[in-house]
């Protein structure tokens, strides 16, 4: 059987789990983005792994657990500049290498994931 879809050609589960620890680790580190974050990651932790599940072909975990995702909408709150975004990525680019995801699978998550970082800002670098 060929796998299917981007989750199932990493390892799905295993793999997602591995990618979204060290996500979050590298995150805690970065001194740009920490200060967003609350002072425990285990939520955002659990709604990243839907997500992500979700978004590259596993089942539709976000949905059955939070609903519509409105990423941008939920991102509101937060003054996320073209800094942020470039520094998620930085981020997520590490975890990937970290959790030993290859190519070709690991350029079409971030490219899907870079799409997805810009469209977060929602402040002006100048602003603030
Ligand atoms: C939630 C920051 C990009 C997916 C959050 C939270 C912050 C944040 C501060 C809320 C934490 C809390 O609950 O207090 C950022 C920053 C980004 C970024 C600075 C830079 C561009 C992204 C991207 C994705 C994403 C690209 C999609 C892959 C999520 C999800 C949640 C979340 C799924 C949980 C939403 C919920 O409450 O259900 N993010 N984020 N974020 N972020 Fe991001």
């Amino acid at each position: 059987e060929h796998p299917t879809t981007i989750y199932e050609a990493i390892g799905g589960a295993a793999t997602m789990e591995k990618l979204v620890d060290a996500f979050y680790n590298r995150v805690e580190q970065d001194k740009l983005l920490r200060p967003l974050f609350p002072p425990s990651f285990d939520d955002v932790k659990q709604r990243q792994y839907w997500f992500l599940t979700q978004l590259f072909g596993g089942e539709r975990l976000y949905e059955a657990h939070r609903g519509n995702p409105m990423l941008r909408a939920r991102h509101l709150p937060f003054p996320i500049t073209n800094r942020h975004a470039k520094a998620w990525l930085a981020c997520m680019e590490g975890a990937m290498i970290e959790a030993e995801i290859p190519e070709p699978a690991r350029e079409a998550m971030m490219h899907r994931l870079t799409m997805t970082a810009y469209h977060m800002v929602n402040t002006d670098e100048n602003t603030t």
